[in-house]
């Protein structure tokens, strides 16, 4: 049984009264600033929410999209043993990185050179296929394929073979070096903006001598660790945790039946947002290129995807709210919306019912899930993705309920100019969804 879950209307004040900010500050630093995610939440709300619902330490707190890790740091830090799944292995990189706790500046600086001189021993050639090759010159993709090489054999392995960056996340420490080398060569890719700013397409390679790279290498790591010195510092020490960060799918948790105390989470908005095109480079860096299968799967898997699946979802088992949307959606007289756009929504609301029952079949009796869900438009149509999520969780047997709902100004979906025309009659709101797992 878990304990001290309380009710959601206490939950509710607590957050409340804490008038904690849902977004993390604009100018992130730190770990924050690892991978500026684009639509994480703050650390500060997951501390809040964690103590809302009175976890202590020895929980077991799992995050189904779990993106940067800022669920997984939290929990990780306050003694609970977190578990986080994302389907994208940049995501997962960067969340793993974020749990290591080995390192100190000097161990890792001594450890960075150590990679350089194992990388200038390994005569490892890139393959003529290599996805950097899009974005880095060859000289720097052959040195970036040989430190990370270096880094997979000294630190990566798993029963003595190499961990495979497109399919596995590799343990934190060797995640946090490889996490160090993918942002030092970011600096040596050379990026086109798009009107679109989760969009980034290479220009042109640059090219750059090896021993400026080692250096930016070297930088990046000094940085690195000073920011993971100085997050350690708010760590609790009440208890050594054993947390955890893997590619999976929100949709398949591989977790075993009331096994979890709490979830705080962030799944996908309903905005067509494309996370992998968003991580290009990164994906690149790990060894997936844009062209491949991989990506392809890791696109199609993706909640909330452009990709339309083959297999058209039943619309039956949505609750009454989900389907008058959708039937709203279908009738819009705009171009596509009785076909592709339809269909996308009802995909989109597949996928979160069979996440969410997931997230039941995973919590104890009377724990509790927090969603932190946005709301947004289908041209005039409003999708009040906080009610719809309480909704679900109704249909699916929790106790559900908004707990707290925060005006939003600037959104997502306004990176499109046209969506403006309608602005002055919009309202946007951030909501924390509670779904209570009846006990
Ligand atoms: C809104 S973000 C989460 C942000 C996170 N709370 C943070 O603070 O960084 C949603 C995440 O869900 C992931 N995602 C999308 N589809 C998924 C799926 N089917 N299974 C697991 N994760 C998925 C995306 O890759 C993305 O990282």
């Amino acid at each position: 049984m878990s304990k001290g879950t309380g009710t959601l209307t206490t939950l509710g004040r607590h957050l409340e009264r804490r008038a904690i900010s849902l977004k993390p500050a604009v100018k992130r630093v730190g770990v924050d600033a690892w991978f500026p995610y684009y639509a994480g939440y703050s650390s500060v709300f997951v501390r809040e929410a964690l103590a809302g619902l009175g976890a202590e330490p020895g929980w077991t707190v799992l995050d189904p999209w779990n993106g940067a890790g800022t669920t997984t740091a939290v929990a990780d830090a306050n003694g609970c043993d977190a578990i986080g799944f994302d389907i994208n292995p940049v995501a997962a990189l960067v969340a793993a990185a974020r749990l290591e706790r080995s390192s100190n500046t000097a161990h890792s600086a001594g450890l960075a050179n150590e990679f350089l001189a194992v990388a200038g021993r390994n005569e490892l050639d890139v393959a003529s296929d290599d996805p950097l090759l899009e974005w880095l010159s060859p000289r720097v993709t052959r040195r970036y394929r040989r430190i990370e090489g270096a880094i997979l054999s000294l630190l990566g392995t798993k029963d003595g073979v190499k961990v495979n960056l497109q399919s596995e996340t590799p343990p934190p420490f060797s995640a946090f070096f490889i996490l160090c080398l993918v942002r030092a060569a970011k600096q040596f890719a050379r990026m086109k903006g798009n009107s679109n700013p989760t969009w980034v397409t290479p220009e042109r390679p640059g090219d750059t001598r090896t021993e400026t790279f080692d250096r930016a290498f070297l930088a990046m790591v000094a940085t690195c660790s000073a920011d993971a010195e100085k997050a350690a510092l708010a760590r609790s020490s009440v208890r050594s945790t054993a947390s955890t960060v893997s590619l999976a799918d929100a949709r398949e948790l591989p977790l075993e039946d009331a096994s979890i105390d709490a979830v705080v989470t962030s799944p996908p908005y309903c905005t067509r947002i494309d996370y992998f095109r968003a991580t290009a480079f990164e994906l690149a860096a790990l060894g997936i290129g844009p062209d491949g299968e991989r990506f392809r799967a890791l696109r199609s898997g993706a909640m909330g995807t452009n990709l339309m699946r083959r297999t058209t979802p039943d619309v039956g088992s949505q609750p009454s709210v989900v389907r008058q949307l959708l039937k709203r959606i279908s009738k819009h007289p705009s171009k596509a919306s009785s076909t592709y756009y339809y269909k996308h929504y009802l995909q989109y609301f597949d996928d979160a019912r069979r996440s969410v029952a997931g997230i039941g079949r995973v919590l104890k009796p009377g724990a509790t899930a927090l969603l932190v869900v946005q709301s947004s438009y289908y041209k005039d149509i409003p999708v009040p993705l906080g009610d719809l999520y309480s909704a679900l969780g109704e249909e699916l047997g929790f106790r559900s309920r908004v707990v707290l709902r925060v005006p939003v100004r600037r959104v997502l979906a306004l990176i499109n100019p046209r969506a403006m025309q309608h602005e002055a009659e919009r309202w946007y709101s951030e909501d924390v969804v509670a779904l209570q797992r009846v006990a």
